[in-house]
């Protein structure tokens, strides 16, 4: 059965996923009205579906129903998603449909204005396996003399069906506090989600959800979205007074503007939708399922623990430090070893160095072979960290070209953590960053890559350019093209997204890295909150979570190891203390730690995840494969005393029996889901269990 239909008599095209249907229609003045958002339907059972017009039509409001990508023009008044200005001052579309084709799940609808020679297709994508629709739009300019100016150009517009109350679902935070999230009603308003900062943010995550106030972890509808874009983005969902609910967003942020030469051709991003019936769990797990399958390069790869130098040594990096660092890793088991920044150039501190992308003399007087032989010795592999979209002005890669950084003529060049960012979209700057990362990973045949990037875009211009908001767009696909790049070149490289933290996560991203740092919060109970977050849309394996020293850095909060241990393993776990300090109980421990998770983590990182909620102080996660299940559980506080309940597990069968490998001590499938997994927590705070459960029998 195609995954996408198309009846001719009702202009209508059916798009069906595994549960879910999506209805579009043409409406008679050539728009793309939507229809259907929902259910699995038939493509008669669609066509019979009215479009949702305003119900209060009258000489201020036209009955229209939604559009699929919004344009100015006509008694249209939400947010658009296409503004578009001609270069004789005409601003606006009004539509012809020109045709669509079907590839596969692959629907294209192609549209051009009536008047001026601007094509425009509307991608809609399904893949067969799943509900995720990837949306995105091709603009182009097929006139022969003058340019299109570019307002705005959203990769799709989404709707909710009516419902009485709307809710939406995000993540905000800040560094050290990203993928926090926020549930509250949907205001009769416009309410704009958005990075203005060139990178994804750590303030607002490309990922929105919308149900109806009713849905929980385990039930209710839910229409969620994600943008596939790693610099600026806009999301503007718009509840209008008489009850609908749209949301449109696509690259870049309100004010910038694209010039579309004659012959010139824009595609945006990709914005995925998923609706799914069984509550924000399913949903989550659809688009786990999404990323493991169609946005991760290397799925089936197991993610290997690795060890992070930087909270051990800041910027105080050399051989000899890093040497014993490695020793003292790999005697726990650690398969990967990273250093950190500090080990090039004059990078001493924040101050100086950035750019000056050659080992330290100092710190590495034969360079970086030794450590990276000795790492293999060891038995890890060698991972290594860079910036490559930034510079210190105090950097002989700055005073060579000062003109290689945004900004503006004027204008000062505003430091943050004293640095600049170098404007990729420059093809010579683009070209330079390549050569010296495809250089590093040749000469040292580096296994992982921690691109970071530690500040955001101020004063993002590009003198002497004609069109210089191009590079809200180019400096994000440079980076995109750079990555490709080099994974192509260097098949078993692998490389870490970062941006102070979880600042740069989403879709986009995801397409060509393994991994994302998702904060510098190393704190094993911030933490929770944390990995909480980001486990809305993204998938566990590319977690990366480093155990780090007592007290934490970030927080001065004192947990014993195997708290921090057991939240870090949650994911794809590290360690990133400073091991020389550790003790010989401290090390043992870690070590069978380390095992324990290499125990655990085919079931972690390529299972199913469910979060699991315990009365108030408990949190905790089931992950299951096949007939395992591993629950790993946290109770940072333990209020007043009271012992928490067993913890209630949401994915076993009630018919089946469970044995727990570690103790031999068999439940019933129906007790675990009716009272829960009695977990034998120590009294105290930052408390956490680890259970390993295999389905033994049906009963
Ligand atoms: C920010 C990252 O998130 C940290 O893990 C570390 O790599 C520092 N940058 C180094 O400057």
């Amino acid at each position: 059965m195609p995954s996408v239909l198309f009846h001719p008599d009702h202009r209508l095209w059916l798009l069906r996923g595994a549960t879910s249907a999506y209805a579009i229609r043409l409406a008679e003045d050539d728009s793309v009205r939507h229809v259907h958002w929902g259910a699995v339907l038939t493509l008669d059972q669609a066509a019979e579906l009215p479009e949702r017009v305003s119900p209060a039509a009258s000489s201020f409001e036209a009955e229209a129903g939604v559009d699929e990508l919004a344009v100015e023009g006509g008694a249209r008044f939400g947010p658009p998603s296409l503004l578009v200005r001609f270069a004789d001052g005409t601003r606006g579309v009004e539509w012809r449909y020109t045709g669509h084709d079907i590839d596969g799940g692959h629907l294209r609808i192609h549209l051009r204005d009536r008047h001026y020679p601007l094509h425009v297709t509307l991608n809609y994508r399904m893949h067969g396996d799943g509900d995720v629709i990837e949306r995105w739009t091709n603009v182009e300019n097929r006139g022969d003399d003058a340019p299109v100016t570019v307002l705005r150009c959203d990769s799709a517009a989404w709707a909710a069906p009516h419902r009485p109350h709307y809710r939406m679902s995000h993540l905000v935070g800040g560094w050290n506090s990203e993928f926090q999230v926020r549930r509250t009603d949907v205001p009769v308003a416009e309410t704009v989600l958005t990075s203005r900062r060139g990178m994804t943010s750590h303030h607002a995550n490309p990922w929105l959800a919308v149900d109806d106030g009713t849905a929980c972890e385990d039930h209710g509808e839910v229409w969620s979205t994600a943008l596939a874009w790693s610099g600026s983005w806009r999301i503007s969902l718009h509840r209008d007074p008489v009850g609908r609910t749209t949301w449109t967003g696509g690259f870049g942020h309100e004010g910038l503007s694209w010039s579309l030469a004659p012959g010139e051709a824009l595609e945006t991003p990709v914005f995925a939708g998923l609706y799914t019936a069984n509550g924000f769990g399913a949903a989550s797990r659809a688009w786990h399922a999404h990323v493991r399958a169609h946005v991760l390069a290397h799925p089936d790869e197991t993610r290997p623990v690795l060890y992070n130098s930087w909270e051990a040594t800041g910027f105080d990096v050399d051989e000899a430090g890093q040497l014993a660092l490695a020793a003292r890793a790999a005697s726990l088991g650690v398969e990967m070893f990273v250093m950190d920044d500090g080990w090039f150039g004059g990078r001493r501190s924040e101050r100086a160095g950035l750019g000056d992308w050659t080992p330290n003399p100092d710190g590495f007087p034969s360079g970086l072979g030794p450590l990276a032989a000795e790492v293999r010795r060891l038995g890890m592999r060698f991972g290594i960290w860079v910036e490559p979209e930034m510079v210190n002005p105090d950097s002989d890669l700055y005073r060579a070209h000062p003109d290689w950084v945004l900004h503006m003529a004027n204008r000062d060049r505003t430091e943050m953590r004293h640095q600049l960012v170098l404007n990729l979209a420059r093809p010579d700057a683009a070209a330079w960053t390549h050569a010296w990362l495809d250089r590093l990973v040749a000469e040292h045949a580096i296994d992982f890559l921690k691109w970071d990037a530690n500040r955001p875009f101020t004063e993002a211009g590009w003198p002497g350019h004609e069109d210089p908001d191009r590079l809200w767009i180019e400096h994000t696909r440079s980076v995109y093209r750079i990555m490709d790049r080099l994974r192509a070149d260097h098949p078993g490289l692998r490389i870490e997204a970062c941006s102070g933290g979880g600042g740069r996560a989403d879709l986009g991203i995801l397409a060509r890295t393994d991994q994302i740092w998702a904060s510098d919060n190393t704190d094993p109970v911030d933490r929770i909150g944390i990995q909480h977050g980001f486990s809305q849309l993204y998938p566990a394996q590319v977690m990366s979570a480093w155990v780090t020293d007592s007290p934490n850095v970030a927080t001065g909060r004192r947990t014993p190891l195997r708290f921090r241990f057991h939240v870090a393993m949650a994911g794809a776990p590290g360690i990133g203390g400073d091991l020389t300090t550790w003790t010989q109980e401290e090390l043992k421990e870690s070590a069978e730690l380390v095992a324990a998770y290499k125990r655990i983590r085919h079931v972690v990182q390529h299972g199913e995840q469910h979060r699991l909620r315990g009365d108030g102080t408990l949190a905790g996660v089931e992950y299951v494969r096949e007939d395992e299940h591993v629950v790993i559980a946290w109770c940072p506080t333990r209020a007043f005393g009271h012992t928490p309940a067993p913890l209630r597990l949401a994915a076993v069968r009630p018919d089946a029996v469970y044995r727990d490998l570690d103790t031999g001590a068999t439940y019933p499938g129906a007790l675990l889901l009716q009272s829960g997994l009695p977990l034998g927590l120590p009294p105290g705070d930052h408390a956490s269990a680890l259970v390993r459960l295999r389905r033994a029998d049906q009963v």
